[in-house]
């Protein structure tokens, strides 16, 4: 049993990249995936438990809520948690202390990575890649000295109402853009979509990806696609993909990630 376990949720990699930095300078940590449903739920051994995820629709992406509900961790635990946003941190923290109580807990900005897909105009601006992954690698160098030092938040994350309904209406939004999802000329079948899908959404027919109606919209399909063949309606066409450059679309796909 290893004496940290990181819980992450990513969908282009930059949580799964901060997960890895942590974990490296916390030491003897296995970062267990909650893209789909987590590999391992028994957490009682470990001595810190961590969750790193991003910000979805102001609150927590794909099935996070359900899949932390079905972890149990020993009473006495350290636990922390940090989650990324483009514009606003929104309610994702605050559920997640609702399940577990959080000892200690962090929001950084990774807002160069999501705004080519924001539907609206809340977000800041773009800060170039470089200077968004020096901000990031900041915040991790500080949680790690934070987080094995055994700090405490003085308060707990906000409720932030207002993005608990919004993020109610995540589920009616992807509705909406599923059947926008589409492979362009360039699309050469290699089925990376298909492998990558957390839900099995993708299958390939005919040299194409197909999509169902099965979509969270963790995008990895569309931000890792060697081709960038994939968009969503128009809206995507001019768009760069900003897929994590320090993470592996293998490494998306791993059940447990083990750092030494
Ligand atoms: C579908 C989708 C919805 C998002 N919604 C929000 C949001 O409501 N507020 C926000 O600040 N950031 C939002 N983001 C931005 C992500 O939280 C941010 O880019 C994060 O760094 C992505 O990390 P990941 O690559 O590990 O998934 C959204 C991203 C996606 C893909």
């Amino acid at each position: 049993m290893s004496e940290n376990i990181i819980y992450c949720y990513s969908g282009a990699g930059h949580c799964l990249d901060m997960a890895k930095t942590i974990a490296k300078g916390l030491g003897d940590t296995d970062i267990v995936m909650m893209r789909s449903f987590p590999a391992k739920t028994d957490a009682t051994e470990a001595k810190r438990v961590g969750f790193i995820f991003s910000c979805m629709a102001g609150g927590l992406p794909g099935d996070v809520e359900s899949y932390v509900k079905a972890i149990q961790i020993a009473p006495g635990t350290y636990t922390f948690a940090v989650e990324q946003y483009a514009g606003y941190l929104g309610c994702g923290l605050r559920k997640i202390d609702e399940i577990v109580p959080l000892n200690y807990w962090a929001g950084v900005s990774n807002h160069s990575t999501a705004i080519w897909l924001m539907p609206h105009t809340l977000t800041l601006a773009p800060k170039s890649l470089d200077k968004a992954q020096q901000r990031v690698d900041k915040k991790a160098a500080k949680l790690v000295t934070d987080v094995l030092a055994g700090k405490r938040s003085e308060r707990r994350p906000s409720k932030a109402k207002p993005f608990e309904l919004m993020s109610k209406g995540l589920g009616q939004s992807h509705a909406r853009r599923v059947g926008k999802f589409a492979a362009d000329d360039t699309c050469n079948g290699c089925g990376l979509c298909a492998s990558l899908c957390p839900r099995g959404n993708i299958r390939i027919e005919g040299g194409k990806p197909v999509f169902g109606s099965n979509c969270m919209g963790c995008l990895s399909c569309v931000q890792l696609c060697p081709e960038a063949a994939l968009n969503i309606g128009n809206i995507t066409k001019k768009r760069a993909r900003i897929p994590d450059k320090n993470v592996s679309a293998a490494e998306l796909m791993e059940k447990i990630i083990h750092i030494e």
